[in-house]
C-alpha cells in the first residue's frame, strides 16, 4: 500500500470539521426520540467506544510485520474514537447516559478475539459498510439538526475507511495472488447480510420510528457491497495492467 498517500488522506480529513450544533433547539420527543437514543447509546459503545483497536489474538504479529500498515491502522482507529466522542455529545444533548456493555457488542468482540486478525479485518470492513448505511439513513430521516451534522462528519470518515480497506485488499490480492472472484463474492455478501441483519435487529425500531423502511436498509447495504466489489475488481485490473493507482480522493468519493 502507498503509505504516504493514505497518511495524507487522514491528515487532510482531520481538517475543516465543523462541530455539530449541540445547542440547537430540540425538535424530537416521545417514542421516536426514546428509540433513537437507545440506538445512539449502542453506537457510542460500538463505534470507537469499546476497545478502539484490533483485538484479535494474533493482531500484533500482523502489525509487527508491516510498520506502514500499523501507522494506517492507528490513524483509522483514531477516527473511530472520534465517532464515539461525537455520539457521546449527542447523548449529552438528549440527557442520556452512555452504556458500558451490550450483548451484540460483547458477542462481536468475542468473535473478533477468537477468529484471528484476517477475519477481524473483514468483520470490521463489513461493519463499516453496514454502519455507513445506518448513518446515511439517520442523516436522511432524523429531524434533529445536530444528529444530522454528526452523521455527515462520521459518514465522511467511514467512506475513507471503506476506501482504505479496498486499497488494503487490492494490495493483498497482488501479494498473495488473490482474485476476488464469484466464490469470494458469495461469502463476502453472505457475511455482509449477516452483519447487516445484526445491526438491523438492534436499530430497526429507531430508524422505522423516523420513517425509514426495511427495503431501504437492505437495498442500501446491497448497493454498498456491490460498489465495494466493483471498485476492488477495477483496482485489481488497474494494478495488474501496471497503471498508476487512482487518486485517494477519487477512491473515497466512490465509497461515499
Ligand atoms: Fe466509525
Ligand atoms: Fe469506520
Amino acid at each position: 500500500m502507498n503509505l504516504n498517500y493514505w497518511i495524507e488522506h487522514f491528515r487532510r480529513n482531520a481538517l475543516d470539521r465543523p462541530e455539530p450544533d449541540w445547542d440547537a433547539p430540540l425538535v424530537m420527543s416521545g417514542p421516536p426520540l426514546e428509540k433513537l437514543v437507545k440506538s445512539l447509546q449502542q453506537f457510542q459503545l460500538g463505534d470507537g467506544g469499546g476497545p478502539a483497536y484490533l483485538i484479535a489474538w494474533n493482531h500484533r504479529r500482523l502489525l509487527a510485520s508491516d510498520v506502514g500498515f500499523k501507522t494506517l491502522v492507528d490513524l483509522w482507529f483514531k477516527e473511530e474514537e472520534g465517532h464515539s466522542r461525537l455520539l457521546g455529545e449527542a447523548l449529552k444533548r438528549f440527557k442520556t447516559p452512555e452504556i458500558q456493555s451490550h450483548w451484540s457488542f460483547e458477542f462481536f468482540c468475542g468473535v473478533r478475539r477468537i477468529a484471528g486478525v484476517s477475519f477481524e479485518l473483514y468483520a470490521l470492513l463489513l461493519t463499516e459498510i453496514t454502519s455507513h448505511v445506518y448513518y446515511k439513513m439517520t442523516a436522511k430521516h432524523c429531524p434533529d439538526p445536530a444528529v444530522k451534522g454528526m452523521c455527515a462528519l462520521i459518514n465522511r470518515d467511514e467512506a475513507g475507511h471503506i476506501a482504505f480497506h479496498r486499497a488494503r485488499l487490492c494490495s493483498e490480492g497482488a501479494r498473495f495472488g488473490r482474485g476476488y472472484g464469484k466464490c469470494w463474492e458469495f461469502f463476502f455478501r453472505l457475511r455482509g447480510l449477516a452483519a447487516g441483519t445484526v445491526l438491523w435487529v438492534n436499530h430497526r425500531g429507531a430508524l422505522r420510528g423516523m420513517g425509514a423502511t426495511d427495503r431501504e436498509f437492505y437495498s442500501g447495504i446491497w448497493r454498498g457491497m456491490s460498489g465495494f466489489i466493483r471498485g476492488l475488481r477495477e483496482d485489481m485490473l488497474r494494478q495488474g495492467a501496471g497503471r498508476p493507482a487512482k487518486p485517494c480522493a477519487e477512491v473515497v468519493a466512490e465509497c461515499c
